[in-house]
C-alpha cells in the first residue's frame, strides 16, 4: 500500500466514503412457506402502501396500532425542521397502551416471562393484570413518595428483572422521562448520566446474578451519587429493589434518609391505581444514552406518539409478533434494542415478552435451547456477538432440544456470512426466518431490514430499507452513489420517520451538527427533503438494493454491538496521573467483533510497570464499566504522530490488527512506528493473539480508523 497518509486529511476524507469494496455476492435463501402462510406482511402489496407518494401520511398506519385518547390533526410537522413532530395534537399514553387495553381480552395471559440466572429458581410469569396492578403501586410510590411529575426525568440503574420494565411503564404513566443505563455500566458512568438528564432521583437494585454470581450492584450507588454531584447534581432518594424482597443482598451500607428499599415502601401502596397521564405525542417518553465522537455522552430523547407506534408497527411486520407468540429477545433492556424489542413493542402488540437475567451461556451452552423449549420461544432475538459464542462453545446443542423458532433476528453488528449461515442452519433448523436488522439508538425502531414473510433474504446484508424508510448512500461530496455500483459510501435517510429522537437531550445544536450539518445545504429550511438524517454508518447498496453495513465511520469501536466512543476511552485513561496520551482502536475480534486495544505514552520519569498497566484497566472499568475493559494495554515509548501533533490512530490500529501500516513517511516521527509494531506483535505471537485473515470490510476498518 503506498497511499500517502496526508497530514491535513480531516474526517470526511478519510471515511469510508471513497473506499470500493468488493466482496462475493452471497445468494438468495426464500423464507420458510410455513413463515409465510401465518406472516403478518405476506401481501407485497404492503409495499405499495408505504412508497414514497404516500408519505408521510403511510404511518399513520402504524398510529393505528395504538389506543388514542385524543386523535392527531397534523401527520408529520416540519415547521422546526429537523426537529420533527409526528402525529401533532394526538394525546396518549405509553403505559396505557403497553398495559391497560390489554385487559379487556388478555388480563390473564403473561406479560412477562422471566428466567431467573439460577436454575434452581422457577420462572416468574405476570400476567397483564398483574402486570397492572405493579405498574400502577410503583407509579403511586413514584408519585407520592418519590415526588416525581411530568417532565422530571428519573435515572434507572437496574439489571434484567421485571421490576426494570414495571418502573419504566409506571415512568410512562406519570409521564416522568425514564434513562435506564446498563448495570453493567460502572456507577461513575450512571452518575455522569444522572448529572447529565438532572434526575435527582436514582431506582438501583441490591444485586444481580451474573455467570453464577450475585454480584453486589448497590456498591455503584454511592460510586453514582458521587460522580454526580461533582457536577452539580444532588441525589435525593435511591430506591432499591431487593433481588430477595425482604433481605438485602449487597455488602454496602444502606444511605439513611437517601436509600430506601422498594418493597418496604411498597407496602404503603397496594392496590393503588394511578390514572395514566394523556400526554402530547411529542411528550418525551424516555432518554437512551450513546456514544459519539466526543466524551459527554448523548441522551438520545425519544417521544411517545412516534416512537410507540414506531415500534409497534415494526414489531408487527417485522418481528412478526401475534398476540399468541413466545417472543424472545436476549439483549439487555439497558439498550436501545431492549426498550423497543422486549417491552415497548412486544407488549404495545400484546405477546408474551421473555426477559433473562445472566449470560447465555451460564451454566452451559444448552441453556437457552432448555428455556426455548420450557417456555416453548417460537421467535428469538439476538446479536452476532451471541451467535459467535454459542457457536464456538456448544456448536451441537440447538440440534438436541425439541423447540421449534418460526422467527429470529440479529441486531448491532454486521454478522459473517458464515456465521449466518450457522444461525439459520443450527439454532433456526432450517425453518426459521431471520431479519438483520440494521438501526440505532437514536432511530428507535428498525431502518433497514427484509420484510420476513416478503423478501428473501441474504446473508451478511441487512436487506432493502424498512416500510417508509427511503435512505441514500452520498460520498463526501453529497452525491449520490449509485446501487450496484460496488462502491462503498454514508448512508443517510432522506426522510424523517416516527421513531426517530427528537434531540439530545441539552444538546440541540450537537443534535442538527452531528445527524444533519453534514448534507443540509439550506439550515433555514422547513422542507425534509433538505435534511438527510446522517447515520454516521458506512455501507454499500448491491444491484438488488439490498444494504450492507460495514460498520462506523466515526470514532466509535462496536463492541459485541455496544458502542464505546474512543475519547471517552481516551480521558478515562488520562485519569491515570502516570499517564500522558492515550488512544484507543479496534481489534478485530473473533467473538465481540471488535475488541479494545488502548496505546498510552506516559509523563517524564515513569516507567512502563504492570502496575501503570492495572491503574489504566481499572481506570476504564471505573469510568465506564467492563464492557470496555481493553484486551491490550500498550504502554510506548511515544505515539506515531502528524508534524501537526495529531495522533495516528490507524497506525497504531494496524499494528494490533498485523495489518500494512501504509506509508508513514509523512509522520513527525516515523521510526516510533516500527518500534510499537515490534512491541506489539511479538507479545501478540508469544500470546497466541495473531488474528486470521481479515475481511476487506475489517481492513477497510482499520486502515481508516480514527479521524485525525
Ligand atoms: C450501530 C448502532 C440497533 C440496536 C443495537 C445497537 C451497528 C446495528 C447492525 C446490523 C450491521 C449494525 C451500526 C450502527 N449496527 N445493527 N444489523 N448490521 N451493523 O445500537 O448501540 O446505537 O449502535 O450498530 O454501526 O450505527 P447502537
Amino acid at each position: 500500500m503506498t497511499e500517502p497518509i496526508d497530514d491535513d486529511l480531516g474526517p470526511d476524507e478519510s471515511s469510508e466514503a471513497l473506499i470500493a469494496v468488493h466482496w462475493r455476492e452471497e445468494g438468495y435463501y426464500p423464507p420458510p412457506a410455513s413463515f409465510v402462510a401465518q406472516a403478518n406482511a405476506a401481501d407485497p402489496a404492503i409495499l405499495d402502501a408505504f412508497t414514497e407518494d404516500k408519505y408521510p401520511e403511510c404511518f399513520n398506519a402504524y398510529a393505528d396500532l395504538l389506543d388514542w385518547y385524543k386523535p392527531w390533526h397534523t401527520t408529520l410537522d416540519t415547521s422546526n425542521a429537523p426537529f420533527w413532530k409526528w402525529f401533532v395534537g394526538g394525546e396518549l399514553n405509553a403505559s396505557y397502551n403497553c398495559v391497560d387495553r390489554h385487559l379487556a381480552d388478555k388480563a390473564n395471559k403473561a406479560a412477562l416471562i422471566w428466567i431467573p440466572e439460577p436454575e434452581s429458581e422457577a420462572h416468574a410469569a405476570i400476567t397483564y393484570r398483574e402486570l397492572y396492578n405493579r405498574v400502577n403501586e410503583v407509579a403511586a410510590l413514584l408519585r407520592d413518595f418519590a415526588g416525581l411529575k411530568t417532565g422530571d426525568r428519573v435515572t434507572l440503574h437496574m439489571p434484567m428483572v421485571p421490576e426494570l420494565p414495571i418502573v419504566m411503564l409506571a415512568c410512562a404513566r406519570l409521564g416522568v422521562i425514564h434513562s435506564q443505563v446498563f448495570a453493567g455500566f460502572s456507577g461513575t458512568a450512571a452518575g455522569h448520566r444522572i448529572a447529565d438528564s438532572g434526575s435527582n432521583v436514582l431506582i438501583t437494585m441490591d444485586g444481580y446474578y451474573r455467570s453464577g454470581d450475585l454480584l453486589d450492584h448497590k456498591i455503584k450507588t454511592d460510586e453514582a451519587v458521587e460522580a454526580a454531584a461533582k457536577e452539580g447534581q444532588t441525589v435525593d432518594k435511591v430506591l432499591v429493589f431487593r433481588r430477595y424482597p425482604g433481605k438485602y443482598s449487597a455488602q454496602t451500607p444502606m444511605v439513611d434518609g437517601r436509600d430506601f428499599f422498594v418493597d418496604e415502601l411498597l407496602k404503603d401502596y397496594k392496590g393503588a391505581l394511578v390514572e395514566p397521564v394523556s400526554l402530547p405525542a411529542e411528550a418525551p417518553l424516555f432518554l437512551m444514552y450513546t456514544s459519539g465522537t466526543t466524551g459527554r455522552p448523548k441522551g438520545c430523547q425519544h417521544s411517545t406518539g412516534g416512537y410507540l407506534s414506531y415500534v409497534a408497527g415494526t414489531s408487527k411486520y417485522y418481528q412478526d409478533i401475534h398476540p399468541d407468540d413466545t417472543y424472545w429477545c436476549m439483549a439487555d433492556i439497558g439498550w436501545i434494542t431492549g426498550h423497543s424489542y422486549i417491552v415497548y413493542g412486544p407488549l404495545a402488540l400484546g405477546t408474551t415478552s421473555v426477559i433473562y437475567e445472566g449470560t447465555p451461556n451460564y451454566p452451559d451452552p444448552a441453556r437457552p435451547w432448555r428455556e426455548a423449549v420450557k417456555l416453548g420461544v417460537n421467535i428469538f432475538h439476538t446479536s452476532p456477538t451471541s451467535i459467535r459464542m454459542l457457536r464456538k462453545v456448544g456448536p451441537d446443542e440447538p440440534a438436541k432440544f425439541d423447540y421449534h423458532f418460526k422467527h429470529m433476528t440479529t441486531v448491532g453488528e454486521p454478522i459473517e456470512p458464515q456465521v449466518w449461515r450457522w444461525y439459520y442452519e443450527s439454532i433456526g433448523k432450517g425453518e426459521a426466518v431471520i431479519v438483520d436488522t440494521w438501526w440505532q439508538t437514536e432511530t428507535g425502531g428498525f431502518l433497514g431490514s427484509t420484510l420476513p414473510g416478503i423478501h428473501a433474504m441474504k446473508p451478511g446484508s441487512c436487506g432493502p430499507a424498512a416500510l417508509g424508510i427511503f435512505p441514500v448512500i452520498l460520498d463526501e461530496d453529497g452525491n449520490e452513489v449509485p446501487q450496484g455500483s460496488g462502491k462503498a459510501g454514508n448512508i443517510c435517510i432522506r426522510n424523517p420517520w416516527p421513531g426517530v429522537f427528537q434531540t439530545i437531550w441539552g444538546q440541540p445544536d450537537r443534535f442538527v451538527s452531528t445527524y444533519f450539518a453534514k448534507y443540509n445545504k439550506d439550515p433555514k429550511s422547513t422542507d425534509w427533503h433538505d435534511w438527510p438524517y446522517f447515520a454516521g454508518d458506512g455501507a454499500v447498496q448491491a444491484a438488488d438494493g439490498y444494504f450492507r453495513i460495514l460498520g462506523r465511520v466515526d470514532d466509535v469501536i462496536n463492541v459485541a454491538g455496544h458502542r464505546l466512543g474512543t475519547k471517552e476511552l481516551e480521558s478515562a485513561a488520562l485519569t491515570v496521573p502516570e499517564v500522558a496520551e492515550a488512544a484507543a482502536v479496534p481489534v478485530v475480534d473473533d467473538i465481540r467483533g471488535r475488541a479494545v486495544e488502548m496505546y498510552v505514552s506516559l509523563k517524564p520519569g515513569y516507567a512502563a510497570t504492570p502496575e501503570v498497566e492495572g491503574k489504566v484497566r481499572d481506570a476504564i472499568v471505573t469510568d465506564i464499566g467492563k464492557i470496555a475493559r481493553p484486551k491490550n494495554i500498550w504502554i510506548v515509548p511515544d505515539m506515531p504522530k502528524t508534524r501537526s501533533g495529531k495522533i495516528m490512530r490507524r497506525v497504531i490500529a494496524a499494528a494490533s490488527n498485523f495489518t500494512d501500516t501504509g506509508d508513514i513517511t509523512t509522520l513527525a516521527n516515523p521510526e516510533v512506528v516500527e518500534k510499537i509494531r515490534q512491541q506489539v506483535q511479538s507479545t501478540k505471537v508469544a500470546k497466541g493473539e495473531v488474528p486470521r485473515e481479515l475481511s476487506e470490510t475489517e481492513l477497510a476498518e482499520i486502515k481508516h480508523f480514527g479521524s485525525e
